[in-house]
């Protein structure tokens, strides 16, 4: 009898746990499998403009990222991490979390608007001094996954990290060294925790001028439809 309450407690909190991990992979599925409407997805951006930019190009405080020609697959991940609290933030969890994007089609259409975007030279990159010390970090740490110009890969959910808002990406290592990222690549936070701030610093500054590869705009728009 003593034991039953705690257990059944357990047993609830385990089904939840699953019944929340499923329903954010099916989520995902259902919006990778959606055929985009970019008409509406721009109509959807016109709310995120008002802090992500009219350009999506984000801030250069650090608070709110570039989100302009990132890969489709990866922002519908971050997305629909915000809707299950797989990532923390108040405002994004409830833009993803059926305040706005109400339906798996809504997540299609303004991550396939997002990537049509042209990604602009945010121009907010670091004091250069830690420069060199990044680089070889870079090459030999990141490369392999963000690839050479910081590029990402659409089908393995690897996000774009060039041009970056540099204070952004500064805030997401420290996010990833505390915790605060806690679905991100379990690699990472090995990588970084060992790194000096200099280190993290030259990391973000190395990153946030990279160029990133150029995109057909054909290309983007075949990756964001069903085929993947
Ligand atoms: C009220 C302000 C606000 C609005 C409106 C908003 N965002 Fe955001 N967004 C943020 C902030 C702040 C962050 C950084 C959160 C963090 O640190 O995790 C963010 C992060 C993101 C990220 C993660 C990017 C990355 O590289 O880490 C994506 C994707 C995103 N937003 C997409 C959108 C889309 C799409 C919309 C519109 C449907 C939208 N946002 C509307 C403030 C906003
Ligand atoms: C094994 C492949 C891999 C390696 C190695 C790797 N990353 Fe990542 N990285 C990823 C993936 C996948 C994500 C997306 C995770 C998520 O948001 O769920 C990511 C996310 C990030 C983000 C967050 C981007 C955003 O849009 O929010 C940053 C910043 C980042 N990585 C930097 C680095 C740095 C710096 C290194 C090297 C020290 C590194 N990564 C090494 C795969 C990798």
């Amino acid at each position: 009898m003593k034991l039953a309450a705690p257990l059944s407690i357990l047993a609830l909190a385990l089904a939840c746990r699953f019944a929340v991990a499923a329903s954010a992979a099916t989520d995902l599925d259902e919006v990778l499998r959606a055929v985009p409407n970019l008409e509406h997805g721009a109509q959807l951006f016109e709310t995120c403009a008002q802090c992500h930019g009219p350009h999506g190009g984000g801030l250069p405080s650090g608070w709110v990222p570039q989100i302009a020609g990132q890969h489709p697959r990866v922002l519908a991940k971050e997305l629909i991490d915000y809707r299950h609290r797989a990532r923390w933030d108040d405002r994004m969890e409830k833009i993803a979390g059926r305040h706005l994007l109400t339906v798996s089609q809504d997540i299609a259409d303004v991550t396939a608007y997002v990537a049509s975007l042209a990604p602009a030279r945010t121009g907010t990159v670091g004091s250069g001094e830690w420069l060199g010390r990044g680089r070889h970090l870079y090459e030999a740490h990141c490369r392999s996954c963000h690839g050479a110009d910081g590029e990402g890969d659409n089908a393995k959910f690897v996000p774009r990290v060039a041009g970056q808002q540099c204070e952004y990406l500064l805030r997401q290592l420290h996010d990833a060294v505390d915790g605060r990222r806690p679905n991100l690549v379990r690699g990472h936070v090995q990588l970084l925790r060992d790194l000096g701030m200099e280190e993290l610093e030259g990391l973000a500054d190395y990153i946030s001028r990279l160029p990133g590869s150029p995109q057909h705009p054909d290309e983007r728009t075949a990756a964001a439809g069903p085929s993947l």
